[in-house]
Protein backbone atom coordinates (compact mmCIF):
# COMPACT_ATOMS: atom_id res chain seq x y z
CA UNK A 1 0.00 0.00 0.00
CA UNK A 2 1.36 3.46 -0.70
CA UNK A 3 2.73 5.72 2.32
CA UNK A 4 -0.06 7.91 3.10
CA UNK A 5 1.47 11.12 4.86
CA UNK A 6 -0.39 12.47 8.16
CA UNK A 7 -3.11 15.42 7.59
CA UNK A 8 -1.20 18.25 9.07
CA UNK A 9 -3.74 18.82 12.37
CA UNK A 10 -2.60 15.02 12.85
CA UNK A 11 0.84 16.40 12.96
CA UNK A 12 0.21 19.50 14.95
CA UNK A 13 -1.81 17.08 17.66
CA UNK A 14 1.90 15.35 17.90
CA UNK A 15 3.50 18.06 18.16
CA UNK A 16 1.87 19.25 21.11
CA UNK A 17 1.69 16.38 22.69
CA UNK A 18 5.60 15.94 22.10
CA UNK A 19 5.80 19.76 23.70
CA UNK A 20 3.54 18.49 26.56
CA UNK A 21 6.03 15.27 26.97
CA UNK A 22 8.79 18.22 27.54
CA UNK A 23 10.19 18.99 23.67
CA UNK A 24 10.35 22.48 23.04
CA UNK A 25 8.71 24.10 19.56
CA UNK A 26 12.40 24.69 17.90
CA UNK A 27 12.75 20.98 18.83
CA UNK A 28 10.23 18.84 17.55
CA UNK A 29 8.85 21.48 15.01
CA UNK A 30 11.40 20.98 12.53
CA UNK A 31 11.08 17.38 11.83
CA UNK A 32 6.98 18.00 11.57
CA UNK A 33 7.94 20.88 8.96
CA UNK A 34 9.38 18.20 6.95
CA UNK A 35 6.53 15.74 6.79
CA UNK A 36 4.97 18.27 4.71
CA UNK A 37 4.93 19.61 1.42
CA UNK A 38 6.57 23.93 1.71
CA UNK A 39 2.96 24.79 0.77
CA UNK A 40 1.56 23.49 4.03
CA UNK A 41 4.39 24.04 6.68
CA UNK A 42 3.88 27.97 7.31
CA UNK A 43 0.08 27.01 8.48
CA UNK A 44 1.48 23.77 10.97
CA UNK A 45 3.80 26.40 12.39
CA UNK A 46 1.05 28.98 12.93
CA UNK A 47 -1.38 26.13 14.10
CA UNK A 48 1.33 25.01 16.66
CA UNK A 49 2.48 28.24 18.17
CA UNK A 50 -1.32 29.95 18.24
CA UNK A 51 -2.48 26.49 19.90
CA UNK A 52 0.22 26.66 22.54
CA UNK A 53 -0.46 30.32 23.11
CA UNK A 54 -3.87 30.10 23.46
CA UNK A 55 -3.62 26.26 25.05
CA UNK A 56 -4.50 26.94 28.81
CA UNK A 57 -7.88 29.31 27.30
CA UNK A 58 -8.55 26.11 24.49
CA UNK A 59 -8.16 23.32 27.31
CA UNK A 60 -10.27 25.52 29.96
CA UNK A 61 -13.23 25.08 27.07
CA UNK A 62 -12.38 21.50 26.37
CA UNK A 63 -12.46 20.64 29.67
CA UNK A 64 -15.81 21.86 30.15
CA UNK A 65 -16.65 20.06 27.10
CA UNK A 66 -15.92 16.81 27.80
CA UNK A 67 -17.44 14.67 30.57
CA UNK A 68 -15.00 12.98 31.48
CA UNK A 69 -10.76 13.15 30.49
CA UNK A 70 -9.65 11.00 27.52
CA UNK A 71 -7.82 7.49 28.67
CA UNK A 72 -4.05 8.26 28.52
CA UNK A 73 -3.42 6.11 25.36
CA UNK A 74 -6.07 8.62 23.89
CA UNK A 75 -4.30 11.88 24.94
CA UNK A 76 -3.56 12.48 21.21
CA UNK A 77 -6.98 13.31 21.17
CA UNK A 78 -7.35 15.62 23.55
CA UNK A 79 -4.76 17.76 21.52
CA UNK A 80 -6.20 16.97 18.06
CA UNK A 81 -9.32 18.83 19.58
CA UNK A 82 -7.72 21.72 21.05
CA UNK A 83 -5.96 22.20 17.90
CA UNK A 84 -9.09 22.30 16.29
CA UNK A 85 -10.49 24.25 18.73
CA UNK A 86 -7.74 27.26 18.07
CA UNK A 87 -8.73 26.92 14.96
CA UNK A 88 -12.24 27.69 15.26
CA UNK A 89 -11.31 30.52 17.56
CA UNK A 90 -8.52 31.99 15.77
CA UNK A 91 -8.25 31.53 12.87
CA UNK A 92 -10.13 32.30 9.27
CA UNK A 93 -10.22 28.48 8.28
CA UNK A 94 -13.54 27.63 7.13
CA UNK A 95 -15.75 25.61 10.03
CA UNK A 96 -16.99 22.73 7.70
CA UNK A 97 -13.51 22.11 6.89
CA UNK A 98 -12.46 22.11 10.51
CA UNK A 99 -14.74 20.34 11.63
CA UNK A 100 -14.76 16.88 8.44
CA UNK A 101 -10.72 17.39 8.23
CA UNK A 102 -10.50 17.09 12.33
CA UNK A 103 -12.51 13.95 12.10
CA UNK A 104 -10.48 12.28 9.09
CA UNK A 105 -7.00 13.18 11.02
CA UNK A 106 -9.07 11.26 14.39
CA UNK A 107 -9.54 8.56 11.85
CA UNK A 108 -5.72 8.71 10.60
CA UNK A 109 -4.12 8.66 13.88
CA UNK A 110 -6.23 5.22 14.18
CA UNK A 111 -8.61 6.35 16.67
CA UNK A 112 -12.05 5.84 14.59
CA UNK A 113 -14.23 4.59 18.17
CA UNK A 114 -13.52 8.51 19.16
CA UNK A 115 -14.47 10.36 15.70
CA UNK A 116 -17.75 10.36 17.33
CA UNK A 117 -17.00 12.50 20.21
CA UNK A 118 -14.84 14.55 18.46
CA UNK A 119 -17.92 15.28 15.85
CA UNK A 120 -19.67 15.92 18.72
CA UNK A 121 -17.61 18.48 20.93
CA UNK A 122 -16.19 20.44 17.54
CA UNK A 123 -20.82 20.30 16.62
CA UNK A 124 -21.11 21.76 20.00
CA UNK A 125 -17.93 24.16 20.32
CA UNK A 126 -19.40 25.92 17.22
CA UNK A 127 -22.86 26.07 17.83
CA UNK A 128 -22.57 27.52 21.43
CA UNK A 129 -19.51 30.01 20.78
CA UNK A 130 -17.09 30.01 23.39
CA UNK A 131 -17.39 29.76 27.12
CA UNK A 132 -16.31 32.11 29.24
CA UNK A 133 -13.05 31.34 30.81
CA UNK A 134 -13.51 29.86 34.62
CA UNK A 135 -10.77 31.91 36.54
CA UNK A 136 -7.95 34.12 35.30
CA UNK A 137 -5.63 30.62 33.77
CA UNK A 138 -8.34 30.38 31.28
CA UNK A 139 -8.62 34.19 30.83
CA UNK A 140 -4.70 35.34 30.28
CA UNK A 141 -4.43 31.75 28.76
CA UNK A 142 -1.18 31.08 31.09
CA UNK A 143 -0.46 28.23 34.19
CA UNK A 144 -2.14 29.05 37.32
CA UNK A 145 1.34 29.60 39.41
CA UNK A 146 2.76 31.78 36.61
CA UNK A 147 -0.34 33.75 36.68
CA UNK A 148 0.01 33.82 40.81
CA UNK A 149 3.57 34.36 40.80
CA UNK A 150 3.06 37.16 38.08
CA UNK A 151 0.04 38.63 40.44
CA UNK A 152 2.27 38.53 43.67
CA UNK A 153 5.75 40.00 41.89
CA UNK A 154 3.78 42.67 40.05
CA UNK A 155 0.38 43.27 41.73
CA UNK A 156 0.20 46.49 39.31
CA UNK A 157 1.60 45.47 36.07
CA UNK A 158 0.65 41.07 35.84
CA UNK A 159 -2.49 41.59 33.66
CA UNK A 160 -1.07 43.63 31.55
CA UNK A 161 2.47 40.92 31.39
CA UNK A 162 -0.32 38.14 30.66
CA UNK A 163 -1.69 40.24 27.98
CA UNK A 164 1.55 41.26 26.31
CA UNK A 165 2.55 37.57 26.55
CA UNK A 166 -0.70 36.35 23.96
CA UNK A 167 0.36 39.00 21.44
CA UNK A 168 2.54 38.09 17.94
CA UNK A 169 6.07 39.99 18.98
CA UNK A 170 7.36 42.53 16.22
CA UNK A 171 10.19 41.59 13.86
CA UNK A 172 13.58 43.72 14.90
CA UNK A 173 16.71 43.83 13.25
CA UNK A 174 20.30 44.86 14.57
CA UNK A 175 21.93 47.12 11.84
CA UNK A 176 25.67 45.89 11.84
CA UNK A 177 26.90 49.63 12.79
CA UNK A 178 30.41 48.30 11.02
CA UNK A 179 28.78 48.02 7.28
CA UNK A 180 25.98 50.71 7.48
CA UNK A 181 24.38 53.38 9.31
CA UNK A 182 21.06 52.67 10.64
CA UNK A 183 19.00 55.45 8.38
CA UNK A 184 21.45 53.98 5.05
CA UNK A 185 19.51 50.97 6.09
CA UNK A 186 16.02 52.08 6.30
CA UNK A 187 16.38 53.67 2.99
CA UNK A 188 17.78 50.25 1.83
CA UNK A 189 14.56 48.57 3.18
CA UNK A 190 12.00 51.07 1.66
CA UNK A 191 13.53 50.96 -1.51
CA UNK A 192 12.56 47.00 -0.87
CA UNK A 193 9.17 47.67 -0.36
CA UNK A 194 9.53 47.04 3.54
CA UNK A 195 7.53 48.87 6.42
CA UNK A 196 9.71 49.84 9.11
CA UNK A 197 11.49 52.10 11.87
CA UNK A 198 13.99 53.02 13.86
CA UNK A 199 13.55 51.39 17.67
CA UNK A 200 13.25 53.76 20.22
CA UNK A 201 15.74 52.72 22.89
CA UNK A 202 18.26 50.34 20.91
CA UNK A 203 20.99 53.04 18.80
CA UNK A 204 21.08 50.15 15.68
CA UNK A 205 17.94 48.50 15.78
CA UNK A 206 15.39 48.37 13.23
CA UNK A 207 11.31 47.05 13.91
CA UNK A 208 9.57 46.03 10.93
CA UNK A 209 5.54 46.63 10.67
CA UNK A 210 5.26 43.43 9.35
CA UNK A 211 7.89 40.40 9.47
CA UNK A 212 9.28 39.09 6.34
CA UNK A 213 11.48 36.27 5.49
CA UNK A 214 14.92 37.05 6.31
CA UNK A 215 16.16 36.55 2.11
CA UNK A 216 13.78 39.58 1.34
CA UNK A 217 16.41 41.51 4.03
CA UNK A 218 18.67 43.90 1.28
CA UNK A 219 22.26 42.33 2.10
CA UNK A 220 21.45 40.19 4.66
CA UNK A 221 23.32 37.08 3.66
CA UNK A 222 26.47 39.33 3.47
CA UNK A 223 25.91 40.31 7.27
CA UNK A 224 24.13 43.87 6.57
CA UNK A 225 21.76 43.29 9.60
CA UNK A 226 20.62 40.36 12.42
CA UNK A 227 17.27 40.08 14.09
CA UNK A 228 17.39 40.66 17.47
CA UNK A 229 14.96 42.00 20.13
CA UNK A 230 15.60 45.57 20.27
CA UNK A 231 15.57 44.75 24.46
CA UNK A 232 18.54 42.22 23.81
CA UNK A 233 20.08 44.80 22.12
CA UNK A 234 20.56 46.76 25.02
CA UNK A 235 23.34 45.22 26.19
CA UNK A 236 25.53 46.72 24.40
CA UNK A 237 24.70 50.23 25.63
CA UNK A 238 25.20 49.29 28.79
CA UNK A 239 28.82 47.89 28.91
CA UNK A 240 31.16 50.44 28.34
CA UNK A 241 33.02 49.27 25.51
CA UNK A 242 36.60 50.38 24.58
CA UNK A 243 39.32 49.27 21.98
CA UNK A 244 41.62 47.24 23.24
CA UNK A 245 39.27 45.33 25.91
CA UNK A 246 39.28 41.82 26.68
CA UNK A 247 35.54 40.70 26.70
CA UNK A 248 33.62 37.98 27.73
CA UNK A 249 30.43 36.45 26.69
CA UNK A 250 29.56 33.72 29.31
CA UNK A 251 26.40 32.27 28.04
CA UNK A 252 26.62 33.08 24.55
CA UNK A 253 24.95 30.76 22.25
CA UNK A 254 23.04 31.44 19.91
CA UNK A 255 25.41 34.52 19.71
CA UNK A 256 23.10 37.13 18.92
CA UNK A 257 25.28 39.89 21.79
CA UNK A 258 28.32 38.47 20.85
CA UNK A 259 27.95 39.67 17.50
CA UNK A 260 26.30 42.49 18.63
CA UNK A 261 29.19 43.41 20.84
CA UNK A 262 32.04 43.16 17.95
CA UNK A 263 29.75 45.09 15.95
CA UNK A 264 29.55 47.75 18.58
CA UNK A 265 33.56 48.06 19.33
CA UNK A 266 35.26 47.67 16.35
CA UNK A 267 38.65 47.43 17.99
CA UNK A 268 38.05 45.01 20.99
CA UNK A 269 41.25 43.05 21.49
CA UNK A 270 39.48 39.93 21.84
CA UNK A 271 35.81 38.16 22.82
CA UNK A 272 35.86 34.54 24.28
CA UNK A 273 32.37 33.52 23.80
CA UNK A 274 31.33 30.51 25.58
CA UNK A 275 28.83 28.11 26.43
CA UNK A 276 27.98 24.66 28.08
CA UNK A 277 25.90 23.61 24.59
CA UNK A 278 27.74 21.58 22.14
CA UNK A 279 24.03 22.05 20.44
CA UNK A 280 23.97 25.67 20.48
CA UNK A 281 27.71 26.84 19.92
CA UNK A 282 27.85 26.12 16.48
CA UNK A 283 24.77 28.54 15.74
CA UNK A 284 27.51 31.38 17.23
CA UNK A 285 30.24 30.34 15.17
CA UNK A 286 27.71 30.70 11.94
CA UNK A 287 26.28 34.02 13.20
CA UNK A 288 30.02 35.57 13.26
CA UNK A 289 30.66 33.95 9.98
CA UNK A 290 27.47 35.43 8.18
CA UNK A 291 28.63 38.99 9.94
CA UNK A 292 32.43 38.39 9.00
CA UNK A 293 33.11 38.75 12.72
CA UNK A 294 35.85 36.69 14.90
CA UNK A 295 35.38 35.72 18.63
CA UNK A 296 37.08 32.46 20.63
CA UNK A 297 34.64 30.16 20.83
CA UNK A 298 34.92 27.42 23.98
CA UNK A 299 32.45 24.77 24.72
CA UNK A 300 32.65 24.98 28.90
CA UNK A 301 30.52 24.87 31.78
CA UNK A 302 31.52 28.65 32.36
CA UNK A 303 31.30 28.21 36.26
CA UNK A 304 34.15 26.02 36.31
CA UNK A 305 37.04 28.22 35.44
CA UNK A 306 39.49 25.96 35.86
CA UNK A 307 38.41 24.09 32.60
CA UNK A 308 38.46 27.08 30.38
CA UNK A 309 40.04 29.96 31.96
CA UNK A 310 43.74 31.02 31.32
CA UNK A 311 44.34 33.51 34.45
CA UNK A 312 44.22 36.90 32.32
CA UNK A 313 40.98 38.43 33.58
CA UNK A 314 38.78 39.95 31.49
CA UNK A 315 37.69 43.82 31.06
CA UNK A 316 34.41 43.37 30.23
CA UNK A 317 32.04 40.38 31.29
CA UNK A 318 28.42 39.74 29.79
CA UNK A 319 26.61 37.51 31.69
CA UNK A 320 23.54 36.79 29.80
CA UNK A 321 22.37 33.44 32.37
CA UNK A 322 20.25 30.46 31.53
CA UNK A 323 16.80 31.50 33.02
CA UNK A 324 12.98 30.99 32.65
CA UNK A 325 12.48 33.05 29.85
CA UNK A 326 9.41 34.24 31.04
CA UNK A 327 9.65 37.93 29.07
CA UNK A 328 10.04 36.08 25.76
CA UNK A 329 6.94 34.14 26.13
CA UNK A 330 5.09 36.10 23.44
CA UNK A 331 8.30 34.80 20.72
CA UNK A 332 8.26 31.19 22.42
CA UNK A 333 4.57 30.36 24.01
CA UNK A 334 5.58 26.87 24.36
CA UNK A 335 7.49 28.50 27.58
CA UNK A 336 3.75 28.02 28.80
CA UNK A 337 3.53 24.51 28.52
CA UNK A 338 7.44 23.60 29.25
CA UNK A 339 8.32 25.68 32.43
CA UNK A 340 7.59 24.54 36.44
CA UNK A 341 7.18 26.57 39.05
CA UNK A 342 9.82 24.28 40.54
CA UNK A 343 12.33 25.32 38.10
CA UNK A 344 13.02 28.61 39.41
CA UNK A 345 14.28 28.03 42.64
CA UNK A 346 17.48 25.49 40.81
CA UNK A 347 17.67 28.37 38.14
CA UNK A 348 18.37 30.77 40.72
CA UNK A 349 21.17 29.18 42.34
CA UNK A 350 22.62 29.17 38.90
CA UNK A 351 22.38 32.09 38.42
CA UNK A 352 24.14 32.88 41.47
CA UNK A 353 26.65 30.69 40.82
CA UNK A 354 27.89 31.56 37.61
CA UNK A 355 27.66 35.59 38.81
CA UNK A 356 30.05 34.63 41.74
CA UNK A 357 32.30 32.21 39.23
CA UNK A 358 32.22 35.58 36.64
CA UNK A 359 32.89 38.19 39.13
CA UNK A 360 36.54 36.02 40.34
CA UNK A 361 37.48 36.57 37.10
CA UNK A 362 36.81 40.16 36.19
CA UNK A 363 39.64 42.59 35.95
CA UNK A 364 39.48 45.13 39.37
CA UNK A 365 38.27 48.52 37.64
CA UNK A 366 36.24 46.22 34.65
CA UNK A 367 32.30 45.82 34.29
CA UNK A 368 29.90 43.08 34.48
CA UNK A 369 26.64 43.29 32.89
CA UNK A 370 24.08 40.41 34.55
CA UNK A 371 20.93 40.11 31.76
CA UNK A 372 18.09 37.76 32.04
CA UNK A 373 15.18 37.58 30.04
CA UNK A 374 13.35 37.05 33.26
CA UNK A 375 10.33 38.81 34.64
CA UNK A 376 10.34 37.20 37.77
CA UNK A 377 11.99 39.25 40.70
CA UNK A 378 13.61 35.90 41.94
CA UNK A 379 16.31 35.67 39.01
CA UNK A 380 16.59 39.72 38.45
CA UNK A 381 16.62 42.18 40.81
CA UNK A 382 17.24 39.35 43.97
CA UNK A 383 19.82 37.58 42.53
CA UNK A 384 21.55 40.75 42.63
CA UNK A 385 20.53 41.75 45.98
CA UNK A 386 21.81 38.41 47.46
CA UNK A 387 25.38 38.66 45.41
CA UNK A 388 25.85 42.69 46.87
CA UNK A 389 25.69 40.92 50.19
CA UNK A 390 28.24 38.49 49.58
CA UNK A 391 30.32 40.48 48.00
CA UNK A 392 30.68 43.91 49.65
CA UNK A 393 33.57 45.20 47.00
CA UNK A 394 30.80 45.53 44.41
CA UNK A 395 29.72 48.60 43.06
CA UNK A 396 26.23 48.59 41.99
CA UNK A 397 25.93 51.18 38.72
CA UNK A 398 23.11 53.11 38.66
CA UNK A 399 21.43 52.65 34.81
CA UNK A 400 20.80 55.87 33.76
CA UNK A 401 18.53 55.27 31.06
CA UNK A 402 14.58 55.94 29.67
CA UNK A 403 13.58 52.45 29.29
CA UNK A 404 12.62 49.75 31.63
CA UNK A 405 11.84 50.40 35.81
CA UNK A 406 14.39 51.16 38.00
CA UNK A 407 14.70 48.44 40.94
CA UNK A 408 17.68 49.99 42.51
CA UNK A 409 19.53 46.65 41.71
CA UNK A 410 19.20 47.04 37.74
CA UNK A 411 16.41 48.09 35.09
CA UNK A 412 13.18 45.60 34.39
CA UNK A 413 11.68 45.82 31.07
CA UNK A 414 8.51 44.38 31.13
CA UNK A 415 6.97 42.91 27.16
CA UNK A 416 5.67 45.92 25.26
CA UNK A 417 3.07 44.82 22.69
CA UNK A 418 4.76 47.73 20.04
CA UNK A 419 8.35 46.82 21.01
CA UNK A 420 10.57 45.31 23.14
CA UNK A 421 10.35 41.82 25.02
CA UNK A 422 10.81 41.63 28.87
CA UNK A 423 14.39 41.61 30.67
CA UNK A 424 16.25 42.68 33.38
CA UNK A 425 19.54 44.36 33.27
CA UNK A 426 22.08 45.03 35.85
CA UNK A 427 25.75 46.57 35.74
CA UNK A 428 28.15 45.64 38.73
CA UNK A 429 31.85 46.87 39.01
CA UNK A 430 34.74 45.85 40.60
CA UNK A 431 36.95 48.71 42.28
CA UNK A 432 40.79 49.12 41.68
CA UNK A 433 42.28 47.94 45.10
C1 LIG B 1 19.87 33.19 27.48
S1 LIG B 1 20.79 32.05 26.56
C2 LIG B 1 22.06 33.07 25.90
C3 LIG B 1 21.66 33.91 24.71
C4 LIG B 1 22.84 34.60 24.07
N1 LIG B 1 23.55 35.44 25.02
C5 LIG B 1 22.42 35.47 22.89
O1 LIG B 1 22.21 36.66 23.06
O2 LIG B 1 22.31 34.92 21.79
C6 LIG B 1 21.63 31.19 27.81
C7 LIG B 1 22.73 30.26 27.31
O3 LIG B 1 23.47 29.83 28.44
C8 LIG B 1 23.98 28.54 28.18
N2 LIG B 1 24.40 28.01 29.50
C9 LIG B 1 23.64 27.52 30.48
N3 LIG B 1 24.39 27.21 31.55
C10 LIG B 1 25.67 27.51 31.22
C11 LIG B 1 26.92 27.41 31.90
N4 LIG B 1 27.00 26.94 33.14
N5 LIG B 1 28.03 27.82 31.25
C12 LIG B 1 27.97 28.29 29.99
N6 LIG B 1 26.80 28.39 29.29
C13 LIG B 1 25.68 28.02 29.91
C14 LIG B 1 22.83 27.84 27.49
O4 LIG B 1 23.30 26.75 26.72
C15 LIG B 1 22.27 28.98 26.62
O5 LIG B 1 22.81 28.92 25.34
Amino acid sequence: MAYQPLPFRAIAANVLLAVEQGQSLSQCLPSALNQLPPEQRPQLQAICYGTCRWFHRLESELNQRLKKPLRKPDRIIHHLMLVALFQLRYSEQATYAVLNETVEACRALDKPHLTGLVNGVLRAAEREGAPAPKDDSGRFSHPVWMVEKLRHNWPDDWQAILEANNQQAPMTLRVNALRFKRDEYLNLLSEAGIEAHATRFAPSGIQLQRPVPVDRLPWFEDGAVSVQDEAAQLCTTLMDLQPGQRVLDACAAPGGKSCAILEACGELDEVVAIDESAERLPRVQENLDRLDLHATLTQADAADIDSWWDGTPFDRILLDVPCSATGVIRRHPDIKLLRRESDIVPLASIQLGLLEAMWSILKPGGRLVYATCSVFPQENHRIIQRFLKQQNQATLKCIEADWGRDMNTGRQLFPDPDSHDGFFYAVLEKPEP
